[in-house]
């Protein structure tokens, strides 16, 4: 510890007296608990692109007080004029709002980045004093620092792992506000696909008793014993950040779906002062329901903590009752029967928004990923938003969880245990992966480093085995793959047998295949336009075409399954083109979700219990009316026929991975499939060649969205032909105006070489389709009308019905923020009246000390002192003036500014006063000679304030 540096007797003294008058007791008697509150912080935000560079620090003052809790810099300080600043709500992300740039990275879309500060005000009730108070960021892209009320509360090294601040201490009730400013910097890179920038998932002020559960305390994550009974053994790790021990009793109760309570138990522990400590339980459950991909059902545990007899603390966490194997011979076993995982990779990103999903965003994309027949999906390469998980467990899709960054230091062993503990109550989560694709991966280092990683994660949850996405260093003598539960391959279709004949004990499943390109809609490859044909001919050259990859996992029982490389197109990895390019061509569906071709090969793969009929291309081609066009009919059927037309043009065994191609010679009408079994036709699909579009049709994802701000959905945009038919081939402007309690977040078309702004009521279709994605106004209710015109086709209009819902708990935005005059120091007493505009010595840190108004104190040494407040004005004021407002001066006191008398407050009650505040640019100085009467407390009650003149 540094040694303590003795100020002048004079000023201890002064300090002593102050603190004996106007701290709290020390040991303050514990309040009745408030319980727990958790309060979204997402709303009334302000946002400035760009940095703000910290101004210089000169002179030994600045320095001495830059050095200072409380005291940060520039756009960190609560005084920072922020008033000009965007107004915006949370999730945010501001790559996507800008323009493309050829000179931007590629691999980020080709999306500038840079640098943006946050900042946010907010008031504590003076009841919140003494409750445990912690801020909590979901998901900052990419690094940041964050400082609340003037002290840095955090630093953030990765843009996937959440972070949590405990403010209790420094937090600020009653009139005067707390001030959070954000730096981010989304020039750091955390990957090569596009990370967005901003602060992209959601923030939280959590109120809670001193003595409360920890953010992701409760640990209850189902088990079946050997002997197959089944039980929760569960642990809740409490703190007590209040002055006394405390005894804190915690009962866990589990109730069924249905409500049903079907176990509870109790225990104790008494946790001193500031320290944390947990309570081990152990609920038995006789024959639960499981939890499955197709039934996914949910148990309730209730965590309630009990101190002096009652409940300060509740935290609700859902689980399910499943077990997961896997088998070096037989693959993945989900509760004992086998399934063969049917997985896709995915980034994070969707057309319009983004990295900034809403929340029903995950629902929208995880339902088009069951639609397609995937069970399976990999966070690739980082974790994913918390409510994406809940969605996968209330949905039924399995998820392998990544860690992003590969690294056993410190620091990103901190991100790794954070995962595990937030993730491992989750059934969907059944795998564990440290990490994609690292170079280290077949050296001794890489071992020993995975060895490590995985041991952490073992300690936190023994229950899921831990996985590496590998795509080279199998063979050598030490490698990471001995440090695993199951290998994980990327790309090695070559060496599946040979790896698994030299490890026939190693479980193993492939971590990401295929990376085959198409662009939705298109069927002729072009590589001077940058077009990707839909056939499931074109692949990356490391990886495989949808069949050849799924062919040779489906042919080897061993391999757990696929993850194919993805599921969505997602935003940068233009591969194998560059510009104009600027997101990836690999997705079974585009960035909106629209399928291409691959979908319906994926359903043909991958369903079982209906007939999948699928026919490519579209049939508008009327340049090539006579010449062969090749048609693929896509079906999980043994036989199809096909006619144009009517005319057969034959029948065909549908290889169950290839499919069956027919050349047909193209002429206008319909082209249909039927799909034939045991001499029974079970499905058929036509393709038609349609008109020219007529008119513009809407389709909603959902009929009604809840009036809560968060609730979004997509809608369908598309143009048809005289006769209803959507036009595969329409590439319309479309233009968007929507009235009523919501507004237009972003739209897309899913073509990856669009360059059209992403906001905004302007969209192309882009063959046949684009996506609107429209979300609810707070406190919304009634219709929300959506209207899509474009020039010659008559317009869409549908009504979304806004339904009133009680509000998301959340910490009220300031409306007006009061600008504060912060930084104050105080002079040594004296017995006759000083000079108001001394100068103190640049390099005095002692005899004139700071202080925060709020509390008043006796002099000590004389009545006389002469506070001294330094600030500069917000803007406006600025420019046109203004008022101070003290809201208690306590004492006489003569008020100067810049050096001139400016008012006099004649008598010693504790009263507000106000001047005037003359326009001017720069910093300003108060100086307040004060007197007091002898051994009456005196000075600044409450904060002083800057207030425009209205
Ligand atoms: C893999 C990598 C993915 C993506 C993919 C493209 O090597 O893990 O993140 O880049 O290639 O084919």
């Amino acid at each position: 510890m540094k040694p303590l540096k003795l100020h002048a007797l004079f000023t201890l003294l002064l300090l002593v007296a102050a603190t004996a008058f106007a701290a709290p007791a020390s040991n303050p008697a514990p309040q009745a608990s408030l319980g727990r509150e958790r309060l979204s912080l997402d709303q009334g935000w302000r946002f400035h692109l760009g940095d703000i560079p910290f101004p210089a620090i000169v002179g030994h003052n600045q320095t001495y007080a830059n050095a200072k809790a409380g005291r940060a810099w520039g756009a960190a300080a609560p005084d920072h004029d922020d008033t000009l600043w965007r107004e915006l709500d949370l999730p945010h992300d501001w790559a996507v709002e800008g323009p493309f740039d050829p000179k931007a990275n590629i691999s980020q879309g080709y999306r500038p980045r840079g640098f943006g500060w946050y900042r946010r005000h907010f008031q504590l009730s003076p009841e919140d004093r003494g409750r445990h108070l912690e801020l909590q960021f979901d998901g900052v892209a990419t690094h940041c620092t964050v400082w609340v009320n003037g002290i840095v509360a955090h630093r953030n090294w990765c843009g996937y792992t959440s972070f949590s601040i405990d403010i209790t201490s420094f937090a600020r009730f009653g009139a005067e506000h707390n001030t959070i400013a954000v730096r981010v910097d989304a020039e750091a890179m955390e990957g090569w696909w596009y990370e967005g920038a901003g602060i992209y998932r959601h923030t939280w002020l959590v109120k809670r008793d001193p003595v409360h559960i920890i953010t992701d305390g409760v640990h209850a994550n189902p088990v079946r014993a050997a002997d197959g009974t089944w039980s929760i053994p569960a642990e809740v790790t409490l703190e007590n950040s209040g002055a006394r021990a405390s005894t804190a009793e915690v009962e866990m109760i589990l109730t069924a779906p249905d409500g049903r309570e079907v176990v509870r138990r109790r225990g104790s522990v008494t946790l001193a002062a500031l320290t944390q400590g947990a309570v081990s339980l152990t609920l038995p459950v006789e024959k639960p329901d499981l939890w499955s991909v197709d039934k996914p059902t949910l148990y309730t545990v209730r965590t309630d903590v009990y101190r002096d007899g009652v409940i300060s603390d509740t935290v609700t966490t859902k689980c399910g009752f499943r077990t997961i194997r896997f088998d070096a011979d037989e693959g993945f076993f989900l509760n004992d029967q086998p399934l063969k995982l049917k997985g896709v990779c995915n980034h994070q990103d969707h057309a319009g928004v983004g990295v900034a999903l809403p929340d029903s965003l995950w629902e929208f994309r995880i339902r088009r990923l069951k639609e397609m027949g995937v069970n399976a999906y990999r966070c690739a390469h980082n974790p994913p938003a918390r409510e994406f998980l809940e969605a996968c467990d209330r949905m039924g899709m399995l998820v392998m969880d990544e860690n992003r960054h590969f690294n056993p230091t410190p620091e990103y062993i901190r991100q790794l245990e954070w995962l595990v503990r937030r993730d491992r109550n989750h059934p969907s989560v059944i795998l564990w992966s440290v990490f994609n694709e690292e170079p280290m991966q077949g050296t001794e280092a890489g071992y020993e480093m995975v060895r490590r990683m995985a041991a952490i994660v073992k300690r936190l949850d023994p229950t899921r085995p831990v996985t590496a996405a590998m795509n080279g260093g199998f063979f050598t003598p030490l490698n990471v793959s001995h440090a695993v539960d199951v290998a994980g391959f990327n790309y090695q279709i070559r060496n599946y047998d040979r790896f698994r004949q030299e490890n026939p004990r190693l479980p193993l499943t492939s971590s990401e295949d295929t990376s085959g390109f198409m662009t939705r809609g298109e069927f002729v490859y072009d590589p001077a336009t940058n077009r990707m044909s839909s056939y499931d001919d074109r692949r990356a050259n490391w990886g495989a075409t949808h069949r050849d990859a799924w062919k040779a996992i489906d042919q080897r029982k061993w391999l757990a399954g696929a993850f194919v490389w993805t599921g969505f197109d997602y935003r940068g990895e233009p591969t194998p083109w560059q510009w104009p390019s600027v997101s990836s061509f690999f997705g079974a569906m585009d960035l909106c979700g629209f399928p291409k071709t691959a979908y319906y090969i994926r359903q043909a793969h991958w369903i079982k219990d209906r007939p999948i009929l699928h026919v490519v291309p579209h049939w508008n081609w009327p340049d090539r009316v006579g010449q062969p066009v090749k048609v693929m009919v896509i079906s999980n059927v043994e036989n199809v026929t096909v006619s144009l037309n009517g005319q057969s043009l034959g029948e065909k065994r549908v290889d169950p991975y290839d499919m069956a191609t027919f050349e047909v010679p193209y002429a206008p009408g319909k082209l249909e499939a039927v799909a034939m079994k045991d001499g029974r036709e079970v499905a058929r699909f036509a393709v038609e060649t349609t008109g020219a579009p007529v008119a513009l049709r809407l389709t909603p994802d959902r009929p009604a969205l809840a009036g809560d701000g968060w609730d979004a959905l997509p809608i369908t945009v598309e143009a048809l032909d005289a006769q209803g038919r959507p036009v595969p081939t329409a590439n319309s402007p479309v233009t968007f105006a929507l009235s009523g309690p919501g507004e237009i977040i972003g739209h897309g078309n899913g073509d990856p070489n669009s360059h059209e702004p992403e906001k905004g009521e302007n969209r192309r279709l882009f063959n046949g389709l684009a996506q609107v994605i429209v979300r609810s106004q707070r406190a919304g209710s009634g219709p929300l009308v959506l209207r899509a015109t474009s020039e010659g086709l008559a317009p869409a209009e549908i009504s979304l019905a806004v339904q009133a819902v009680p509000a998301i708990p959340a910490v009220p935005p300031m409306t007006i923020v009061p600008f504060p005059v912060a930084a104050w120091r105080l002079s040594p007493a004296s017995t006759t009246a000083p000079d108001p505009n001394q100068v103190v010595a640049e390099n005095d840190q002692n005899s004139w000390v700071t202080f925060r108004p709020g509390q008043l104190q006796k002099l000590a040494g004389g009545n006389w002192a002469v506070l001294r407040g330094q600030f500069t004005p917000p803007g406006r004021v600025r420019a046109d003036g203004g008022r101070i407002r003290f809201a208690g001066i306590a004492g006489r006191a003569e008020i100067w500014l810049d050096g001139k008398l400016a008012g006099t407050k004649e008598d010693f009650a504790d009263k507000p006063f106000e001047i005037a505040l003359p326009a001017g640019e720069g910093a300003r100085t108060l100086s307040l000679r004060l007197e007091t009467q002898p051994d009456q407390p005196a000075g600044l009650s409450g904060i002083v304030t800057i207030e425009l003149l209205r």
